[in-house]
């Protein structure tokens, strides 16, 4: 069971377990279900972003009794000692839209760069994290981690994905944004894709 309602993440995740060949013990494909109304939002108000995974995923176990898999993503940039790290999601305020957590970030490094001194300019390098934690009734638990290099470009480019993507250019790609690039291209290079296979290597795949 995924600590998401969100039925787009579950496909997601359903399709990326085929596509790196996890299956049940019996070869059939993992059958994921969404987290239930039934099961309430937990406060994530954890340090770290294993730390939040963890919370989630150990109250849906709890609750549910079923093998819970959680993620915890976001975006941490050297030049603000990693903010907004796991306040990514509410960087402009709680419930702020991608698009106003974008405009801070960008707006914070411009403050920055305006007081530099011009022989040292600020750093824009950055890099998405993703902590995923998959844990059994039982207690027992299995977490994986995922991260991508890469700087944050001046302009918002491209219009796929979501988040601080149209701002990202990681140094494994050619300068397009992870919102120029196809779900497979971003998935591939991506902190979630690397994660995920992390995770499929500790499942035996
Ligand atoms: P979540 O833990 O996956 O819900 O991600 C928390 C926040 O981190 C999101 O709301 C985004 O702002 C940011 N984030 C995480 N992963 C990505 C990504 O792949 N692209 C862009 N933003 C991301």
């Amino acid at each position: 069971m995924l600590a998401s309602a969100n039925p787009k993440k579950v496909a997601e995740l359903s399709a990326t377990f085929l596509g790196l060949g996890i299956t049940a013990p019996d070869g059939s494909p993992v059958e994921l279900l969404p987290r239930p109304d039934s099961v309430a939002d937990v406060i994530e108000d954890a340090d770290s972003f294993v730390g939040n995974a963890r919370l989630k995923a150990a109250a849906l176990a709890l609750a549910t009794a079923e093998v819970a898999i959680a993620d915890d993503s976001g975006l941490t940039v050297d030049a603000l000692d990693g903010a907004p790290g796991v306040y990514s999601a509410r960087y402009a305020g709680e419930g702020a839209s991608d698009d106003a957590n974008l405009q801070k970030l960008l707006s914070e490094l411009d403050r920055l760069a305006d007081l530099a001194d011009p022989a040292h300019p600020v750093s824009r390098a950055a890099q998405f994290r993703c902590a995923i934690v998959l844990r059994w009734p039982d207690g027992f638990e299995l977490c994986a981690l995922g991260s991508v290099a890469g700087r944050i470009c001046e302009q918002p480019a491209g219009s796929a994905g979501f988040g601080y993507d149209p701002v990202f250019v990681p140094d494994l790609g050619d300068g397009r944004t992870f919102a120029q690039m196809s779900p497979e291209e971003k998935q591939s290079i991506s902190h979630r894709g690397e994660a995920l296979r992390n995770l499929a290597a500790q499942l035996g795949h």
